[in-house]
């Protein structure tokens, strides 16, 4: 297949690409490199554009037939989206019906999108199945919520084939080593413990230890990167045969607190990984771990990284080499 992947420079979206040329897919990455390196990509054809711009997307279009198009384009920093609300609405948004309409002139009918486990808001059950309200308590999981809704009414009106992928906690590296994670500033847990372990960074700040969680510090459901995009290539397979606007919630089913997080890379690294207790963190639910099920059923999606220490370990690999 020829596939576009939005973003395809970022974290996630590298691992895609690399992902998608060794099943021997033909790529074209469309990447404002707003967070995203062009050495993550560069061994395939880089259109350097932003949703935004008209122009861009028709030129990027034109002349070229894609069967599906992979979106990862988007600003996610929730306490970010809670301070600049619109900057998310128009980026992941706008942004997106963009590109929509361009596929929709450009007659390309297939559609993977990233979303978040920052749909649900506060969870209401241990494990968070598709059933699960959607309430997004801030504007970064509202603006891929509507997305999500923007695509439903697309499938109906105009047959677009969508399924939408909400990642829980993205992590972790290509064993090779040689693209990773690579934010400034670095917001999320992983990077930031490997940091520290490394001696880097300002010190690990462990926000929060009064949860009601085994030791008060916040769990997630961490989910290898490549697990992720392998979930991709089995959605790309999913909507062969089906019509409509799906959607599947991508985690190990596993839940890890801060605390054991930072032990287990204490394990993996050797290191003694000092940390701080600082208050809260806006906008963190206690608990966030999916149930996986339906990805597991529909989507013969089975995470091989299935341990922390597995996970943990191949960020490692690239802190210690970081190439961009
Ligand atoms: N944390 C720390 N110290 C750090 C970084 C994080 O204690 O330096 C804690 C956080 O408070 C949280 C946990 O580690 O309890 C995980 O935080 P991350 O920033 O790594 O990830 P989040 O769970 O906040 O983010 C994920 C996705 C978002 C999504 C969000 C939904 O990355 O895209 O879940 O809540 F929006």
């Amino acid at each position: 297949m020829k596939v576009l992947v939005c973003g395809g420079a970022g974290y996630i979206g590298s691992h895609m690409v690399r992902r998608l040329l060794g099943y021997g897919h033909d790529v074209v990455v469309f990447d404002n490199l707003s967070t995203g390196h062009k050495k993550a990509v560069s061994n395939v054809p880089l259109v350097v554009g932003d949703l935004l711009d008209a122009e861009a997307l028709r030129r990027l279009f034109a002349g070229r037939r894609f069967d599906a198009v992979m979106h990862f384009c988007a600003l996610s920093l929730v306490g970010e989206s809670v301070r600049d609300p619109y900057q998310y609405y128009v980026n992941n948004v706008a942004g997106t019906l963009n590109l929509l309409r361009s596929m929709f002139t450009a007659e390309v009918s297939r559609l993977v999108f990233s979303s978040t486990a920052a749909v649900f808001g506060n969870p209401r059950a241990r494990f968070i199945d598709e059933l699960h309200p959607t309430c997004p308590i801030n504007p970064y999981g509202a603006s891929k919520l509507m997305v999500e809704r923007v695509l439903a009414d697309a499938a109906r009106a105009y047959g677009l084939r969508t399924v939408a992928l909400r990642y829980f906690n993205a992590a972790g590296a290509d064993p090779a080593g040689d693209i990773g994670e690579s934010h400034e500033p670095e917001t999320h847990l992983i990077p930031n413990v490997l940091r520290s372990a490394l001696g880097l960074g300002k010190g690990l700040k462990v926000f929060g230890n009064d949860y009601a969680t085994a030791d008060g510090t916040c769990v997630r459901d961490y989910v290898h990167v490549n697990d992720l995009a392998d979930a991709h290539l089995a959605a790309l397979d999913f909507m062969e045969g089906r019509e409509g606007a799906h959607a599947f919630n991508l985690g190990n089913g596993q839940g890890f607190t801060v605390l054991q997080v930072i032990e287990a890379a204490r394990r993996v690294t050797g290191k003694p990984i000092e940390f701080e207790y600082a208050t809260r963190r806006e906008g963190d639910p206690a608990v966030l771990v999916a149930s996986g099920q339906k990805a597991r059923d529909q989507l013969a999606w089975t995470p091989k990284y299935d341990s922390i220490e597995s996970i943990i370990d191949t960020a490692w690999r690239w802190h210690r080499a970081v190439r961009y």
